[in-house]
């Protein structure tokens, strides 16, 4: 299967040497924009070609960002050409369409890499979605947060010192936003919410709270309270609605979240014959990443099927009925509260207005009824 890969840094670099190691795997033209002489197959900056090039069978698309990615896929769809992505922003924000091109085009679409990084999240979700009706789907779904949280934790750092070690490594952006406001979280609970519930969410709908009015007092709080805090994305179909939310959660310091440290990743779902299944590891970095893509372009060399799963009615977020203990901080007071979400996250709205450094935690389950 011939593969034309769009994108050489870190994944895209990982997965060339990957596919290597495939006898039925060749990767024949790179898409860059600048030379590329230490590669042995064909490097181009024109799209096009790759584009009328009958040779291609599989784009894999690990440029990142929505344009001209989303141009590209598209074109190759149209092209008779499978697609394999890494592209969270991009997946969220033309799910349906994307779908429903595959579809029409009779080709692939696999994007297991775009949630989760190495663990094979997706997969499994849309594999115990065939079997069972899925209740909920959570987890730490940001390595770059929950090691600045496991270093808060562990060695009572601020907020401010850890997000700087996090950068010297590499692990935070120089614009650390999209990982510590929690919005490159809920890109991965949209993906995970369209699979498990065959809906399709918008990504702007789902309120979101990160973990950068998190403070060491904060930390200090929880442990006297027997909690671990940790950056959870939650989505759950409740009365034919589906609630989904991001925010700091309290766990027991005995859960398996509370002991997930450094960058790893735990993602969850509660399945209601199967119950509980949970997913652990690298949920980033350039080989657990390229290892999704290249497991993707496998099924597609096996023949898989056009998407995970062909359900995603669009699908409005009603956080009416997911009720929750939670936890607040404004003007120095730690309040607890039983809430529905959408309550939950208006009362934390109007403490922000007298306290923009207000916090919201919610206070996780045991889980025992959920197993
Ligand atoms: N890194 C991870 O651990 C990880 C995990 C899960 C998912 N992902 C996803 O995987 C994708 C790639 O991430 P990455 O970390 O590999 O990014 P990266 O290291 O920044 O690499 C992106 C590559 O794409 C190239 N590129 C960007 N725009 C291009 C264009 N218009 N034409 C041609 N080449 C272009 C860049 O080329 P230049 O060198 O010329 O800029 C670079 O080689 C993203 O969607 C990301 O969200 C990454």
């Amino acid at each position: 299967m011939n593969i034309a890969l769009l994108g050489f840094g870190t994944v895209g670099s990982h997965f060339y040497e990957m596919a290597r190691e495939h006898d039925n795997l060749s990767v024949t033209t790179v898409l860059s924009r600048r030379p590329r002489p230490e590669l042995t197959c064909a490097v181009t900056a024109d799209f096009d070609e790759i584009v009328r090039d009958k040779r291609v069978d599989v784009v894999v698309e690990v440029m990142g960002g929505v344009e001209p990615a989303y141009s590209y896929i598209t074109a190759a769809m149209r092209a008779g050409k499978h697609v394999v992505t890494a592209n969270k922003q991009l997946m969220c924000a033309y799910y349906d369409d994307l779908l429903a091109l595959a579809k029409e085009c009779g080709v692939s679409l696999r994007c297991t890499a775009a949630a989760g990084g190495g663990i094979p999240w997706l997969v499994s979700l849309a594999r115990a979605e065939r079997m069972d009706a899925i209740d909920a789907v959570e987890g730490i779904l940001n390595g770059t947060t929950n090691f600045m949280l496991s270093s808060m934790t562990a060695d009572g750092a601020d907020y401010g010192a850890v997000l700087k070690e996090a950068q010297a490594l590499g692990y935070a952006e120089a614009d650390p936003t999209a990982d510590v406001e929690g919005l490159d979280a809920r890109r991965k609970i949209v993906l995970s919410a369209n699979l498990a519930f065959g809906v399709s969410v918008r990504e702007a709908d789902i309120p979101c709270a990160g973990i950068s009015h998190i403070t060491s007092a904060d930390i200090g709080k929880a442990k006297e309270l027997g909690y671990t805090f940790k950056l959870i994305a939650r989505a759950e179909r409740a009365g034919g609605k589906v609630a989904a939310f991001v925010c700091p959660t309290l766990f027991p310091v005995t859960a398996p979240e509370a002991h997930t440290d450094g960058t790893g990743n735990l993602v969850s779902l509660y399945a209601r014959r199967i119950g509980k299944q949970s997913f652990s590891g690298a949920g980033a970095g350039g080989w657990p990443t390229a290892s999704n893509v290249l497991a993707d372009c496998l099924e597609v060399a096996a023949g898989c099927g056009s998407y995970y799963t062909d359900k995603a009615a669009p699908c409005a977020i009603d956080n009416s009925g997911a009720y929750a203990r939670w936890f607040f901080r404004h003007d120095g007071q730690y309040l607890f509260g039983d809430y529905d979400a959408e309550t939950a996250f208006e009362v934390y709205e109007a403490y922000l207005e007298k306290d923009p450094t207000a916090l919201i935690a919610r206070i996780a389950d045991s889980g025992e009824e959920e197993e």
